[in-house]
């Protein structure tokens, strides 16, 4: 039997409301061919202003949806934040934390994406943590050094049930956006090197970074990787479902 794939989109900041309901009226008959397969599963994560048509969509197909961060506390003066609470009225499933871009651009701490990490588990919902070198550490020969501070902070406090809830994605920051993909072999290295350090087989483990149909196959295939978080060629259904339809060839 083949394995099953997780196919991913992070949208980040684009597609606005209008848009999405606009990318569910392509989706919806490109995906209709591939609804049946239980081999994949699809998630899209959005801008918190398009999640009420992505709902709407999501629901619709029947795939999983969700946010692309969060706050740890409930409620209260925290100026411009979204809450866990606002985010379960939408019935999103997923929600991703600790985006290389909420790390860099954001400066958010490993120490604030523990508290996130634990509080979307809290809540019943899956986090969808983000994890990955910067091209300077991986020159240097950091890698796996920072990788192993970025894991084990958000999951050394959990308990196992809850650390095979995480979804997990390796994604090095010097192939986000930049077409600069990491080789097959690279990624499979890392993300065998995570399920020994996460220490449970059955952990799902996502590469991302300028994954595309080109390059969908040869990651895909490989033994330690269970599918992609995709960006740029997310925003358009038909380059987002072509890399499972590549992967299977
Ligand atoms: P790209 O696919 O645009 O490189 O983005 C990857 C990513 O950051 C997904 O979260």
């Amino acid at each position: 039997m083949s394995k099953k794939i997780y196919l991913y989109g992070n949208w980040k900041m684009n597609n606005t409301y209008s848009e999405t309901e606009k990318f569910f009226e392509e989706f919806t008959p490109a995906y209709a061919p591939l609804k049946a397969d239980a081999n994949l599963e699809v998630g899209i994560f959005a801008p918190f202003t398009s999640l009420w048509p992505l709902s709407q969509g999501a629901k619709k197909n029947g795939i999983v949806f969700g946010a692309q961060n969060v706050y740890y506390e409930p409620k209260g003066a925290f100026t411009g934040e979204i809450s866990i609470p606002m985010l379960k009225e939408y019935d999103i499933t997923h929600i991703i934390i600790g985006h290389s871009e909420r790390r860099h651009i954001f400066l958010e701490s490993d120490e604030v994406i523990a508290k996130k990490v634990k509080a979307v588990l809290d809540a019943g919902i899956s986090p969808v943590l983000c994890y990955g070198e910067t091209l300077e550490e991986r020159e240097s020969g950091n890698t796996f050094t920072v990788m192993e501070r970025q894991l084990k902070s958000a999951i050394s406090s959990l308990i196992p049930a809850e650390v095979n809830k995480i979804i997990y994605a390796y994604e090095p920051v010097w192939a986000i956006g930049t077409g600069k993909t990491a080789t097959p072999d690279q990624a499979e290295e890392v993300c065998a090197w995570s399920r020994k350090l996460i220490g449970d087989d059955k952990v799902v483990i996502l590469y991302g970074g300028s994954v595309k149909g080109s390059n969908a196959k040869e990651l895909l295939s490989m033994k330690d990787i269970d599918g992609a978080l995709v960006g740029g060629a997310s925003l358009k259904p038909a380059s987002f479902l072509e890399i499972y339809t590549a992967y299977k060839g």
